[in-house]
């Protein structure tokens, strides 16, 4: 397959994360123990949550874009396009830390202010194989806030991804994405997940577990299966199904078509927010009118990159367009 050359497109991809957090990963100099005293060695502080992660892939691609300095946006028409806009509530001094990390990294955002603390999620590095974390609630947001923030939202295509905060029920917020005049793509898990469906998203991206959870709930037959949950979902909602599959790659269902794009080998060092990344990708590349198996292709590429460099959406655009270029797609019977 020839390497993609995908080009920005004018319209930004609007990342809407319900329940951002201010990620704090914190270092210890030895191994947790709880009920002693830790010293930490090293501290790293990031705006977090799932559509940040997409919104880095996406910068990631705009910024190498091929076209030209997408941070110079329609420069004869004097407007700035950026390729991305962070989506979100956010809450107290937490929220303008994370406000302030985003901007730091370069990273637009429309940002509501609601009442409370944005949360805080604490990651602790103690040198064991997996890192512990604590992850605070976050702000209650009511109907009334999602109504305020969902009418400022920019043009663009809108993807919603990761958990709802407190006082959110899905049906409720589902509903409200289903009153906006765009369709809305959807990264959630559980009764999020299917309330999305329910709500007529256009995509849904669960990973194998989340798909398998959504099929079970559903009584559908064969919920272990990738290909007949992902067609049980599409024939029952309508909605494109896009199923990320970790080392195995992802799976496109849409229309008539089923797609397989396998993943290219690499070294992994964290696979957290590969999908975030997948999905990033994948909108960008479509959204610069690539057909659905090459921009399956960029977002493959784009989670393995991610994974390979340490996870959170670290993906840098030019190695992702190369490793796109190795992706194998093949189209399912
Ligand atoms: N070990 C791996 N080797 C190569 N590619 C990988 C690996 N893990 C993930 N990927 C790529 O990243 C994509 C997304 O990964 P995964 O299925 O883990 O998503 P996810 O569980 O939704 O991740 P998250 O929710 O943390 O963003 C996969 O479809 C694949 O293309
Ligand atoms: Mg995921």
């Amino acid at each position: 397959m020839p390497r993609p050359t995908i080009q920005r497109s004018a319209r930004p991809i609007i990342a809407l994360t319900p329940n951002p957090a201010l990620d704090r990963t914190l270092t210890l100099g030895r191994g947790l123990e709880p009920g002693t005293l830790h010293r930490v060695t090293h501290v790293r502080e990031a705006a977090g949550g799932k559509g940040v992660n997409l919104a880095r892939a996406v910068a990631a691609l705009a910024a190498s874009d091929p076209a030209g300095d997408p941070a110079q946006g329609d420069a004869h028409a004097g407007v700035v396009a950026p390729g991305v806009v962070v989506a979100g509530p956010l809450a107290g001094f937490n929220g303008r830390k994370f406000r302030s990390l985003l901007e730091a990294e370069g990273l637009a955002g429309t940002l509501t202010e609601v009442t409370g603390e944005t949360r805080e999620c604490t990651i602790v590095l103690d040198g064991s194989a997996h890192p512990t974390e604590i992850n605070e609630a976050g702000p209650e947001v009511d109907e009334a806030a999602w109504r305020a923030l969902l009418a400022k939202l920019p043009e663009g295509r809108l993807a919603v991804s990761g958990s709802l905060p407190p006082g959110t029920p899905p049906a409720t917020f589902a509903a409200l994405l289903a009153d906006l005049p765009r369709p809305v793509v959807v990264d959630a898990h559980g009764p999020a997940l299917l309330a999305a469906l329910e709500a007529g998203a256009e995509l849904v991206k669960p990973n194998r577990r989340e798909l398998a959870e959504a099929a079970s709930a559903l009584g559908l037959t064969s919920p272990d299966d990738p290909l007949a949950a992902a067609e049980a979902l599409q024939r029952r909602y309508g909605a494109r199904v896009l199923v990320t599959l970790g080392e195995d790659g992802a799976l496109l269902v849409c229309g008539r078509e089923r797609w397989l794009a396998h993943a290219p080998r690499v070294d992994v060092v964290n696979p957290v927010g590969s999908g975030d990344c997948l999905l990033g990708a994948f909108l960008w590349a479509e959204d610069a009118g690539e057909p659905a198996e090459r921009a399956l292709a960029l977002g493959v590429a784009a989670g393995a990159d991610n994974a390979r460099r340490g996870g959170g959406g670290t993906v840098d655009g030019a190695a992702v367009r190369e490793l796109a270029g190795a992706v194998r797609t093949e189209r399912l019977p």
